[in-house]
C-alpha cells in the first residue's frame, strides 16, 4: 500500500515538476513529450480554448532547412506547454509536386476564415533545386485547426498590376537603368522608383519572408519581403483568403526589410521586420500607421538592452495578443542554428508600447504574471 502512494506521489510530482511555468527564451523548450519543439519561423492562433503553433519542420544537418517532412502544429492551454500534433501540410513524394520533399518551406502562418469556415495556411515556397530564385506565396486549406492541410497553389502576387498610388511616370523605365552599379545613390533611387516591380511586372512580384494579417473587419494582408527584399509589399486577400484582391501597396522601398511581423493597438498598427543577413541576426526595426495601407512611420530599432543591435540574436517572425489579457502581445523570434537547423530555439517576449513605440526588453525567464504585475 505504501508503495503504492510513494510511487503515485512520485508520478504527481515529476508531471508537476516537468510543467512548463515560464518561458525561458533561446533555451531549448520541450514539448510535453519532452522533446524540444519543432516549429520555426511559425506562427499561433487561438481557437476555442486552444493556442495553435505551426511552424516549420527542421531537420539535423545541413539539408535540414530544406523541407523533408512539412508544417508541424503544436497545440497549447497556457502558452508554456505544448503538445506536438505532428506534421500538418506533409511535402509530397511526388517529384513534379511545387511541394516535393526537399522544396524551401518557410514561415506558414494560419488564419481562419469566417465566412467559409476554413483554415487557410501561407507560407514562402522556392521550388526543389532552384535557390531562392522561385520566391512565391503559397497557400493551403483544412477544416479544422489540426489539419490536414491540402496545398492548393503557389504563384507570385500581383501579376501585370501596378501597385497603389503608383505614378504613371514610373510604369516605363527611365534611362538605362540595368547599368547602375548596386547600392549606389542613383541605384537607390531607381529601386524607389519602381525599378524592380517593372522588371517583375508581367511575372508576379516576388514573395520571400511573409505574414499574414487578419484585421478587425476580417479584411486579410499578406506582408511580404518582394523586389529582391529590398522593398515589402502589402497585398490584400480576397473574402475567401485564397487569392489577392489586386490591391496592393510598397512599404519602406529599398528599406531591405525582411521577417515581417504585424499587431495593432489602440487604432495603431505597429510592424516589427529585420534587415536582410541570410541567417545571422541583425537589429530589428520597427513602423507604425493609422493605417495598414500607409504612410508607415520608420520608428527604429524596438529592442534595448544587451544585444539589442543583434533583435538579442534572433529574427522575428510572428506577433499575437494573449487571450483574455487586455493590449498583451507577444513577439516570436527565431534563433536560427543553420548548422544544425533542428536546434533552433525561440525567443519569446513580451512587447510593451512606450511613448508611441513598440519595445522588447530581454527576460532569462518570465510569464504572464510577472508581466500582470507590471
Ligand atoms: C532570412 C529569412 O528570414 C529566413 O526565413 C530564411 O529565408 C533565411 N534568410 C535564408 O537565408
Amino acid at each position: 500500500m505504501k508503495l503504492k502512494y510513494s510511487i503515485i506521489i512520485s508520478l504527481v510530482c515529476s508531471f508537476i515538476y516537468s510543467q512548463n511555468n515560464y518561458f525561458i527564451p533561446g533555451k531549448e523548450w520541450k514539448d510535453t513529450e519532452g522533446v524540444h519543439i519543432n516549429a520555426h519561423g511559425g506562427g499561433v492562433i487561438f481557437v476555442s480554448g486552444t493556442y495553435y503553433w505551426y511552424g516549420e519542420f527542421k531537420t539535423a544537418g545541413p539539408e535540414g532547412n530544406t523541407a523533408l517532412k512539412g508544417v508541424s502544429c503544436y497545440t497549447s492551454k497556457d502558452l508554456y506547454n505544448w503538445h506536438n500534433e505532428g506534421i500538418v501540410l506533409k511535402v509530397e513524394e511526388d517529384p513534379n509536386s511545387e511541394i516535393t520533399k526537399g522544396c524551401i518551406l518557410e514561415r506558414p502562418k494560419v488564419v481562419f476564415n469566417k465566412k467559409t469556415g476554413k483554415y487557410v495556411m501561407w507560407f514562402h515556397l522556392e521550388l526543389k533545386g532552384q535557390g531562392y530564385d522561385a520566391a512565391r506565396a503559397a497557400v493551403a486549406i483544412s477544416d479544422t485547426p489540426k489539419g490536414p492541410f491540402k496545398f492548393k497553389k503557389s504563384y507570385r502576387p500581383n501579376k501585370g498590376i501596378w501597385p497603389m498610388d503608383f505614378k504613371d511616370e514610373f510604369k516605363s523605365a527611365s534611362g538605362n537603368e540595368s547599368n547602375l552599379k548596386s547600392w549606389s545613390p542613383e541605384w537607390l533611387t531607381a529601386i524607389r522608383n519602381g525599378m524592380l516591380v517593372r522588371r517583375d511586372f508581367d511575372k508576379g512580384q516576388m514573395s520571400r519572408d511573409m505574414t499574414i494579417y487578419v484585421d478587425d473587419n476580417a479584411k486579410a494582408y499578406l506582408i511580404h519581403s518582394s523586389e529582391d527584399n529590398l522593398t515589402l509589399h502589402i497585398s490584400e486577400l480576397t473574402d475567401d483568403y485564397l487569392d489577392f484582391t489586386e490591391k496592393w501597396r510598397r512599404v519602406a522601398p529599398a528599406g531591405h526589410n525582411e521577417a515581417p511581423a504585424i499587431f495593432k493597438k489602440d487604432g495603431f498598427y505597429y510592424m516589427i521586420t529585420s534587415g536582410c543577413t541570410g541567417w545571422d541576426p541583425n537589429e530589428a526595426r520597427s513602423f507604425k500607421s493609422k493605417s495598414i495601407w500607409g504612410p508607415w512611420e520608420a520608428l527604429g530599432n524596438p529592442c534595448v538592452g544587451k544585444d539589442a543591435e543583434l533583435t538579442f540574436h534572433s529574427q522575428s517572425t510572428y506577433i499575437f495578443p494573449v487571450q483574455g489579457k487586455k493590449d498583451q502581445f507577444i513577439f516570436m523570434a527565431d534563433r536560427w542554428k543553420p548548422d544544425n537547423p533542428i536546434d533552433g530555439s525561440y525567443i519569446w517576449l513580451p512587447i510593451i508600447i512606450t511613448n508611441g513605440k513598440p519595445v522588447l526588453n530581454w527576460f532569462d525567464k518570465w510569464n504572464l504574471l510577472d508581466f500582470e504585475r507590471n
